[in-house]
């Protein structure tokens, strides 16, 4: 985006005007002033020979006519006797702020004084201090409007570009959830399949009885129907009983429902996620959060680190509780990227009277000092393309200060990293709190 005004002269600013000789009598000059062309002018120019030799204002005319007999006594007076002798010059090629400069620089207050446009040091025209004034503070707007539109489209790139972020955080939290439902929903089918199978057990249990009982009350039955009656049934509660089916449906059931408690769970978490463009203040636990997003993130973070929770008891703080879930998702995510093959994430949680602390420690690579000092910078990554985007980090920064908090850092190469997050219990301006932008 250009957001440069062309170039502008003084030459757009050229009045022009009939000069003045240095014989031209005050009377005249008086007249001049009074005629309708030269109306807005303060001051005319006085030329000899094509060169600027003055300038006569309208205020020094007014002194001269306001003394008693003012008009007879200098009336008949060449304009050469009064003129200033030294009025401002510009030249014609002058760019518009140049002149504003000088003009500025060396304008008498109240102005009295027009400026004089020459060119090759001839006299060519008037130029207004009050035009020069009006198309300088055009300029200004123009430069202004450019700015603004500058801005928006500066601001919709950096929207769209959290965006991106949030989606592609989005989507691997997605992929990861998904992937971790599809475990507990695997054997949650083969479980209820097998009990399937085995209910025909306990279906033909029921058959057999009911045989049994029909070949009971039948007066008519003889004893080797009865008999073989009896036998079937009793096989069947074998199976189904002394078999331990019974005990193996039972087992498949509790699985079964573990594995759904599972799925409920990682539904419930990604709810909490998914409202990630929701700004909304509530009381919430921050080791339910830290749960939450280590959940989410269970997909990354089981295959490079054990996870070691040490909280404190009462760590409920008020918050946006999916912009805080989002920092530590993001802080969690860059701990498990950080560690090479397996290490260990400490979480840990410490109450206090008006703030909560989280820390949140890898025994990752850590990072020099020089990397140290970036990593809340937009777009700062040290990962692949395509790996690391460079926002998480900025985001959370600055969805802990919008929430009042602080973030801190601290980092050994090759030993690990520790991030703390201090935020305050209340939140005494809620309306401070937007989506990052
Ligand atoms: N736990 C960590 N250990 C080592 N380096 C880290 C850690 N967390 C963040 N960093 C550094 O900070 C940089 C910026 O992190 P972030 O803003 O989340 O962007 P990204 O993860 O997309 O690179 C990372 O590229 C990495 O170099
Ligand atoms: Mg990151």
């Amino acid at each position: 985006m250009n957001i440069a005004v062309s170039c502008q002269r003084v030459r757009e600013l050229a009045v022009s005007v009939e000069p003045l000789t240095p014989t031209t009598k005050i009377n005249d000059v008086a007249d001049l002033f009074l005629s309708e062309r030269y109306r807005e002018l303060l001051c005319l120019p006085v030329v000899e020979n094509g060169k600027v030799a003055g300038t006569i204002s309208r205020y020094a005319i007014m002194k001269i006519f306001l003394q008693s007999y003012g008009r007879e006594i200098f009336g008949a007076r060449p304009v050469a006797n009064f003129m200033n002798a030294k009025p401002l010059l510009v030249d014609i090629n002058t760019d518009i702020e140049e002149a504003s400069r000088y003009v500025h620089a060396h304008i008498s207050n109240p102005i009295t004084e027009d400026f004089v446009i020459i060119e090759d040091n001839h006299f060519f025209g008037m130029g207004m201090v009050l035009s020069l004034l009006e198309l300088l503070e055009k300029r200004a707007e123009t430069r202004n409007r450019a700015l603004q539109t500058a801005n928006r489209h500066l601001k919709s790139s950096q929207a769209r570009l959290i965006q991106s972020e949030k989606m592609a955080s989005l989507g691997q939290m997605v992929a990861g959830v998904a992937h971790e439902i599809n475990t507990p929903l695997g054997y949650v089918q083969s479980n209820i399949e097998l009990a399937a199978d085995l209910s025909q057990s306990v279906a033909l249990l029921a058959d057999n009885n009911q045989s049994l009982l029909s070949a009971l009350l039948d007066k008519t039955a003889d004893d080797g129907h009865i008999e073989s009656a009896i036998q079937a049934s009793i096989d069947s509660v074998d199976e189904v009983v002394k078999g331990g089916l019974l005990s193996d449906m039972n087992t498949l059931f509790a699985d079964s429902l573990h594995g759904l408690s599972q799925i409920g769970e990682l539904v419930t978490n990604l709810k909490n996620f998914s409202r990630l463009d929701h700004v909304k203040l509530s009381q919430v636990n921050l080791n339910e959060c830290l749960d939450s997003a280590l959940n989410i993130g269970r997909n990354i973070i089981k295959q490079k680190a054990e996870i070691i929770r040490d909280y404190d008891q009462d760590a409920s703080i008020e918050c946006v509780a999916s912009q805080i879930n989002q920092v530590f998702l993001n802080i969690l995510t860059n701990a498990a990227q950080a560690i090479e093959h397996y290490g260990s994430i400490k979480v840990k949680t410490r109450a206090r009277e008006t703030f909560v602390d989280v820390h949140i420690r890898d025994n990752g690579r850590g990072m020099p000092e020089t990397v140290r000092k970036k990593i809340f910078d937009p777009f700062f990554t040290t990962k692949a393309v395509g790996e690391g985007t460079g926002l998480g980090l900025s985001i959370s920064y600055q969805i802990v200060q919008q929430h009042k908090g602080l973030i801190d850092v601290r980092s050994i190469e090759n030993k690990g990293t520790e991030f703390v997050i201090r935020l305050p219990r209340k939140q005494l301006n809620p309306s401070a709190l937007q989506e990052p932008t």
